[in-house]
């Protein structure tokens, strides 16, 4: 099954789905499939998925509606398109897709994509959904399908090609790692703990391979990533179970890799040597995701999050003690079931303790399966809206705020990329923020330091230290 066919892969979500597509992708290059941004045109699709709230998947149904009438066009000019839909939708719907979406050939969960080239095959044989082939009442020639959604024994991280430095050049500067997956946590609105399943943690050295040959390949930042990265405790070479402080000290070892994230993060799961990293570990930035949810113990407790609002105040305060100049992110969530105005009011507060430099914030939407969707006492919809619009008028004026109180400062810049600007490179301060600076495009894959001189949206202008200012050179 070789030949040159061409792979249209879409993402929704978290960035372990992104990381997911890279990976799909570097599986299926042996079997002959290159990346195409053309989705009309494509010999196979993939949409990998996303159930954290029901828009993202309720986006994936309206997006396979388009793709129906795609590959009815291709199939009138005697062309074959197969058409996936990996991920968290697909680990929870199963086959319900394919009775929604007849479209639809294969469906399979995060956990089984390394049998991707099986799974085509299967598809090719004419494999049919719950119907084993003795007892089938016949067997359509035409659109066979495949479901597997099963969690498999076998580890996907052994079954996936090695990183080539080919595929991995072409990526960039800045890259994702899958170092752990899963949640045992069971916080009682998410799906993650029945989409993703229970906690796993890649090998030490697996990880430490796998980020040598992203940085031989020219990567110099890794974001580690994992559903609940800081209860990380994977097994080391000396047999014992390391923790996220620890593998970060070991990736650090890499002279060429500059600088290294993690996301995301429980507050339960920020012990003592993990913020103790924060302070001396300098390849580590100064930025932090740690979602809260909510600023009110009552909601907090039903939300099963374990711990209160104070506590996680406190453990900002204590991280940045260890590093001062951390800027801090989180997730909320309004609408909880049972939210009172008083319990909206303590998610304010907490906004205003702490002060955030950016922030994302969710409207509740209830998953099917988890505890908190058949809670009698939902919030009503327009109620959710009014104090999501509340919630999102306070982190924008913090984002604004932490944004400006850059200006005059200098930020040691990870150059990535040519800017819109002719002239213009485009590089990610220590706090993730696009920075737009008029500097020689041979500084991309180069760090140098940025005075800041103007903010935008979500971004930041400034000079090379030692150059004229952008405004001085204007008025040249
Ligand atoms: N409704 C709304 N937001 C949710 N999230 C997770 N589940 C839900 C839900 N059912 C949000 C949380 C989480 C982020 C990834 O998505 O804030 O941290
Ligand atoms: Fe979901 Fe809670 Fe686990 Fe995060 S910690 S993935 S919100 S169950």
């Amino acid at each position: 099954m070789t030949g040159n066919k061409t792979v249209f892969i879409k993402t929704y979500g978290c960035q372990m789905n992104v990381y997911d597509s890279e990976r799909m992708s570097d599986t299926l290059a042996p079997l002959g499939y290159t990346p195409t941004d053309d989705a009309d045109n494509a010999d196979l699709i993939i949409l990998n998925t996303c159930h954290i709230r029901e828009k993202a998947a309720e986006k994936v149904y309206s997006e396979l509606g388009r793709i129906r009438v795609a590959k009815g066009e291709r199939a009138a000019q005697g062309k074959e398109t197969l058409v996936a839909v990996a991920g968290c939708v697909a680990q929870a719907e199963g086959e319900e897709i394919i009775r929604r979406a007849p479209a639809v050939d294969m469906v399979f969960g995060p956990q089984t994509y390394h049998r991707l080239p099986e799974l085509i095959e299967r598809v090719r044989k004419g494999e049919r959904p719950s119907e084993p082939e003795a007892t089938a009442p016949f067997k359509a020639p035409r659109s066979p399908k495949v479901v597997e959604t099963d969690f498999p024994l076998e580890d996907k991280f052994d079954h996936l090609p090695a990183a080539k430095a080919e595929v991995t050049r072409a990526r960039g500067i800045t890259a994702f790692l899958t170092v752990q997956e899963g949640c045992d946590k069971f916080c009682s609105f998410c799906v993650v703990p029945y989409t993703r399943g229970s906690e796993v943690s890649r090998p030490v050295e697996k990880i430490f391979s796998e980020a040598e040959a992203l940085v031989a390949a020219g990567v110099r930042e890794i974001t580690l990533l994992g559903q609940n990265v800081n209860a990380y405790h994977g097994l080391g070479a000396d047999g014992e179970m390391w923790t996220l402080s620890e593998l970060l000290r070991r990736l650090s070892d890499i002279p060429d890799l500059w600088r290294i994230r993690y996301t995301t993060s429980h507050p339960r799961d920020m012990d003592d040597a993990l913020i103790a990293a924060h302070a001396t570990n300098p390849k580590l930035m100064p930025y932090l995701h740690l979602p809260v949810q909510s600023g009110s113990d009552r909601i907090l407790a039903a939300m099963n999050r374990r711990h209160t609002a104070s506590e996680y105040v406190e453990l900002i305060g204590k991280i940045r003690a260890a590093r001062p100049d951390l800027a801090v992110s989180g997730d909320f969530i309004v609408g909880f079931p049972g939210e009172t105005e008083a319990d909206f009011e303590a998610t304010m507060e907490l906004v205003r303790q702490v002060n955030y430099a950016a922030c994302y914030s969710f409207k509740y939407s209830p998953r099917p399966g988890t505890p908190a969707a058949t809670e009698a006492d939902q919030v009503p919809e327009a109620v959710k809206t009014e104090r999501l619009h509340r919630l999102q008028a306070l982190l924008d004026a913090q984002l604004k705020d932490f944004s400006h109180s850059l200006i005059g400062r200098t930020l040691p810049v990870l150059f990535e990329k040519e800017g819109r600007l002719p002239g213009q490179i485009v590089g990610r301060s220590p706090y993730l923020q696009p920075v737009n600076v008029m500097a020689p495009s041979h500084l991309i894959g180069q760090m140098a330091d940025v005075v800041i001189e103007g903010t935008g949206a979500f971004s930041l202008f400034g000079s090379l230290v030692g150059e004229p200012a952008a405004t001085e050179r204007r008025l040249a």
